[in-house]
């Protein structure tokens, strides 16, 4: 008997929109949509675009989650480096825990991801409740989510919010890239004349792009002791700096021994692009939701735009970029 018959291909989770509860599904028929990045289609939830598998992890962490004021939450729009940032976060954090010039320190093991787990992306994305015991004080969390939507306990708590924001011409670039590259296949990938222009429309992942940006921007200065403001291309530039003043807002300040011992250099070097790209789990290595490691590792460059970007579509987003951050002290 033959048995060339091959059985169809199972997507991986980050696919599957059959998996979604049927309250859930209810719900995605009163939203608005527009045209996916990933999967078919994006609704709009809260004021902001979000895929239809993400949208069920929200509704259940904004139900279920109970801060502690011990938290700490990185908080970023897809693409704009949080893969580093919970790397340095994790390496900073947990110190005396793990010494970086450990050989066996966690991040040589695992994916940044699987340490700073996302809220609504992997504890909360089934709908369930996760199991926190684990967990060691200060539990280090992450999530895109919009400030407004974030679970009333972060906004009520002590909890501190680190929000990494990217420029968004590379922020587009980057979101653009990782999208094509999750389909099955490669294939049905989206040009990025469609795709400029629905995020030109602030039809993206978790967007508007500068409604999330600007909200958090306006918090940190409202709240600076709840929310610190990094940008990706200011931790290029000056590493150092940023990693001190991070360290700082997290109330755990590098002491002039560690600085003299070369345990912030050391941080730097162990989450950088270079070497976290190039280690096993995260050249070989996947999600629990399917995607491959790899994946989040692409150039890590400042600037990456300008390879992509035709003079029209420079003029458009220079444009909205002007008007929507007039009056505020942000540059892109
Ligand atoms: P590019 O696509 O421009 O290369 P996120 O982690 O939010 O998904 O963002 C992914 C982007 O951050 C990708 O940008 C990726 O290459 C970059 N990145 C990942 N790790 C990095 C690191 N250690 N240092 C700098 N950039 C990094």
């Amino acid at each position: 008997m033959s048995t060339s018959q091959t059985s169809p291909q199972i997507p991986p989770k980050y696919l599957r929109e059959d998996l979604l509860s049927d309250e859930c599904k209810k719900l995605l028929l009163t939203l608005p949509k527009e045209k996916g990045w990933l999967a078919s289609h994006i609704y709009n939830y809260q004021g902001f675009w979000i895929a239809p598998r993400h949208l069920q992890g929200v509704i259940a962490c904004q139900q279920q989650f109970q801060a502690h004021d011990s938290d700490i939450i990185l908080v970023t729009t897809p693409k704009s480096g949080t893969t580093w940032l919970k790397a340095l976060l994790f390496a900073l954090v947990n110190r005396m825990k793990y010494s970086i010039f450990e050989q066996n320190h966690p991040l040589l093991a695992k994916n940044p991801h699987d340490l700073v787990p996302f809220l609504e992306l992997k504890l909360y994305v089934d709908g369930g409740a996760p199991n926190f015991s684990s967990f060691t004080s200060p539990r280090l969390l992450s999530t895109h989510l919009p400030y407004a939507s974030l679970p009333k306990s972060v906004q009520d708590s002590r909890t501190k919010l680190i929000y990494l924001c990217r420029n968004p011409r590379d922020t587009f670039i980057s979101m653009w890239h990782f999208t094509n590259n999750l389909k099955l296949d490669h294939t049905n990938t989206n040009s990025i004349e469609e795709m400029f222009d629905f995020f030109c429309k602030g039809v993206s992942l978790y967007g508007p792009f500068w409604n999330h940006v600007l909200d958090y921007w306006t918090k940190s200065i409202e709240k600076p002791d709840k929310v610190i403001f990094l940008m990706y291309e200011k931790i290029k530039e000056q590493p150092k700096i940023q990693l001190k003043r991070l360290a700082e807002f997290l109330e755990c300040p590098f002491s002039i021994e560690e600085e003299n011992y070369g345990v912030v250099n050391e941080i730097q070097r162990m989450c950088s692009f270079e070497n976290l790209s190039k280690l096993e789990v995260n050249t070989n290595g996947k999600l629990s939701s399917g995607e491959k490691n790899k994946a989040f590792f692409r150039k890590g460059e400042v600037g990456d735009w300008k390879n992509y970007f035709t003079i029209e579509m420079s003029e458009k987003l220079n444009y909205i970029i002007e008007q929507k951050f007039q009056g505020y002290e942000l540059k892109f």
